[in-house]
Parts: C-alpha cells; structure tokens; sequence
C-alpha cells in the first residue's frame, strides 16, 4: 500500500485543498502517515503570500533530497499557490531537482492522473492550470475534525491589492452555486458536522460571476436554515463590499456568529489609496462603529501590514491611531514582503527592516492590551463554547471556542468533544480564556 505524508503551508484555503488532497488519494487506497520518511510520496501544499513562507518551503523541500537519495523510489509532490506562478515554480525546479511532480490549486483532482503518469514514464510531470472559470464538483474532502469544516464558496481574487500575490495564484474571481454550497453544508449536518466557515478571498462579492441572482447574505440566510449547524463563520470579508445587509444579517441569522474578520492593512488614507484597497480610514471606523452598535457583543478581528513601501512615521501612527478607536480583539499582523509580479514590488522606496521591525513592535504593544481588555470583559459571563480537543500537555483539559471565536480552556472529560455546552469564564489572558463547565 502507497503511503503519503503531506505538509501544509499559509491560509485556510490550502488546509482546505489538503483536506481534499488527502480526500483525493485515500479514493485511490494511499494511507496517511505522519511520517515523511515512511513515506512513498511526499506532498508540500505551498503559500506564496509571503516570502517566509517561500523560505520555508524552499529549505523543507532541500532537506528532501537525503530522503530521496536514501530511498530514490520517493516521490516528491509540490502543490499551492506557489507554483501557479511560472517564475517561482522554474525557480524551484532549476534548484532542487528532486522534485517529481507540480501541480497547481486548480486540478488537485488530477492528482490520481499525474501519479500515475509519472510512475509509467519516470519523467518529471508538470501540470498547472493558470487560469480558470471551470469549478471542479466531483472532489470532496477528508476532513480533519467532524464537528466543523470549512466550505469554499468561491475562488480567486478580482481585487488586486498592489501588495497581494494571490489574484496573480489564484485567478480570477468565481463562485460555487448555490445548489452545490447547500449540497455540501446538508451533507456535513447529517455527518454531525456543527460549524461551518465560508471560504473566500472576497466572500462579500459572493454570486457576482452566477447567472442566477444571489447575494452572499441571501446565501447565509439559505445555509441558516439548515437543521444540524449550529454555527456559520466566514473569511475573509472585505471593508470596500461590507454593506448594510451584511449587518443585517447579524441581526437576523441566529446561527452567524458574532465575528467579524475584516482586514484593514493599514490606518492612512494615504497608504490604503497606495495598497489600492479603496477605503479610507474613516469609512472603515464607521463600519466598525455601525455593527458594534448594532451587534454590541460582536469580536472584531483583523489584518495588519507594517512597513509597505513609503510609510512613513506619520502613516504608521495613523495606523496605531485606528488599532486604538477599532478596538480589535485580536489581529494578524504582518511585516510588509516584497512579491514580485505586484504593483508594491516595484515600488522604490521600500522600508528598511529595522525600522520595519520596531514598528511591528510597536503596534503589538498596542494592540495586545486592547485584546486582553476585550477578553476580561467577558469574566463571570457564562459562554456558548464548541468544544474542540483536549489539550496536548493534560488530557483533562478541554479547548473550545466562543461564538465570538476566542479560545477557552476548562476541565473536562473528552467525550464531549464536537459538543457545545456552556462555560462560565473564570480568567482571560491576551489570547486565550479560562472556564469552568457549567
Ligand atoms: N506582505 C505582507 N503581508 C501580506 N499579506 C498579503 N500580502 C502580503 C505581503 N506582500 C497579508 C494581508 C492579508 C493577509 C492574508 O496577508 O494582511 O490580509
Ligand atoms: Fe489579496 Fe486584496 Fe484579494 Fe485579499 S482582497 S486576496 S489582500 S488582492
């Protein structure tokens, strides 16, 4: 029997294509291992949003070739986002040339096929689809957890943030139909699947490329009603399409849960026009003011990028200013990474690390009491906590998470896992939250 191993790299939208990769090649009777060197084939599903992520790929794959020389029947897979650009995939190529087969994020159902072919004719198989309007439908997913699961409602990005990699990786914009969405969440529900997270680079933008007319709140609304999920989430949305319907959904779905993850990048007008994000500051605080009146209890999230190209002191403390009235609960927050092929690329006036650096510092230190502030709000109030595992170091403890998405930890027995109960919060810290079951 063909055993694999595969390693995942960047956002959720690869654990998701590895959930199907893994769907994939169990079909055709390969087992899992966890184990790259009991592996016959070794799979890297990659990330090309940043260049750490690149580096990472790059050194993993290098170690490889020991393996490889150890037991030169091995076959070396690369997938993701990183190979659907033709100069990094030549790059990898030309430098480790122990790499057997490529395939890009729009035909991992090929897989089976390009294992296949390269075990037939021993040569090197490249096959990468650079562009698509086609959805492939006959894939499904080996999920990783029973109780939630991530469901794409489209692909591909039309936005072109002057920053961003993935319109370049993933292609243009499309979405799901309806039919297959509501296909797929029925079939979790009667798995006893309890959570569900949309999948999207733009989710607001849901329905634009369907003949049938559908917006993507029409689409929470079909999915609330649901029997047996209990929970929807989505990512990512972005602030130019976040509308009025959106927060009224929140108000009427009651199976929406209070979060919203909505990347602001940066906190100057002037810095957005450049990052092409087509918002200002100003507009976004009012978006977070509206629903925080409308939906008081909901957690804000977001994503941050320090240092692109031509900040200056004056736009960075513009985006210390927003982090302080936006309140976030919790953020991501990036140093900015050059990626060729993109507009910020060829920007000249790049920031220097150090000074990249002291600011990320910076806006941590701001940051992290506004997200422990947020978190101590919630001691004493009893929560609605789905729970997720036991804990690595005490299997007496149990994590889960809130509606609002913060981590919980409380004692527990693990046969209630995929189960949501309540906890009362006895203690909150900068990112996680201590309970007591109830
Ligand atoms: N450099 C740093 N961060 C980036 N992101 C996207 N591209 C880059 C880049 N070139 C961040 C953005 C985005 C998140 C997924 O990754 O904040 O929202
Ligand atoms: Fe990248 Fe912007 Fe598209 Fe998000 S919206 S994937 S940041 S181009």
């Amino acid at each position: 029997m063909m055993k694999f191993n595969i390693s995942t790299f960047g956002c959720q939208m690869n654990e998701h294509d590895t959930e199907k990769i893994i769907w994939t090649l169990e079909k055709i009777g390969y087992q899992q291992t966890g184990y790259r060197d009991e592996a016959d084939i070794i799979i890297f599903n990659t990330c090309a949003v940043r260049k750490t992520a690149e580096d990472r790929v790059f050194g993993q794959l290098g170690e490889l070739q020991d393996l490889k020389r150890k037991n030169p029947n091995l076959i070396i897979a690369v997938c993701g986002c990183l190979m659907q650009k033709e100069e990094i995939r030549d790059y990898f190529l030309k430098k480790h040339r122990h790499i057997d087969i490529v395939f890009g994020t729009n035909n991992i159902h090929k897989l089976p096929q390009l294992i296949d072919r390269y075990l037939r004719t021993n040569e090197k198989v490249i096959d990468v689809i650079e562009d698509t309007k086609e959805i492939s439908e006959n894939i499904d997913s080996n999920r990783k957890y029973f109780y939630k699961a991530f469901v794409d409602i489209m692909y591909g990005c039309n936005n072109f943030c002057s920053y961003c990699i993935v319109p370049y990786t993933r292609g243009r914009e499309r979405s799901r139909s309806v039919k297959s969405i509501i296909n797929e969440v029925e079939n979790l529900a009667q798995t006893g699947c309890k959570e569900i997270t949309l999948l999207g680079q733009n989710v607001n933008s849901y329905g634009k490329t369907l003949d049938e007319k559908i917006t993507f709140s029409q689409l929470l609304t079909i999915l609330n009603n649901i029997e047996g999920i209990e929970r929807i989430r989505f990512m990512t949305s972005h602030p130019k399409d976040f509308s009025d319907d959106l927060i009224d959904a929140y108000k009427s779905l009651d199976k929406l849960c209070n979060h919203l993850h909505l990347p602001v990048q940066s906190g100057s007008n002037r810095i957005l026009k450049l990052m092409n994000r087509k918002y200002t500051k100003e507009e976004y605080l009012d978006k977070i003011y509206k629903i925080r009146e409308c939906v008081p209890d909901i957690a804000i999230t977001t994503d941050i990028i320090v240092g692109f190209p031509g900040e200056t002191e004056e736009d960075f403390k513009e985006t210390l200013d927003l982090v302080k009235k936006a309140k976030f609960d919790s953020a991501f927050t990036f140093l900015y990474s050059i990626r060729e092929g993109t507009n910020a690329a060829k920007m000249t006036n790049q920031i220097p690390d150090e000074i990249k650096h002291e600011r990320f510092q910076r806006l941590l230190d701001v940051l992290y009491p506004i997200g422990l502030e947020s978190n101590q709000k919630l001691i004493n109030t009893v929560q609605k906590i789905l729970v997720e595992e036991t804990s690595k170091s005490d299997e007496n403890i149990l994590s889960g998470r809130t509606e609002s998405n913060k981590l919980v930890h409380f004692k527990g027995n693990n046969n209630i896992i995929g189960q949501i109960v309540d906890v009362e919060i006895t203690d909150a810290k900068t990112f996680t939250l201590e309970g007591r079951l109830v």
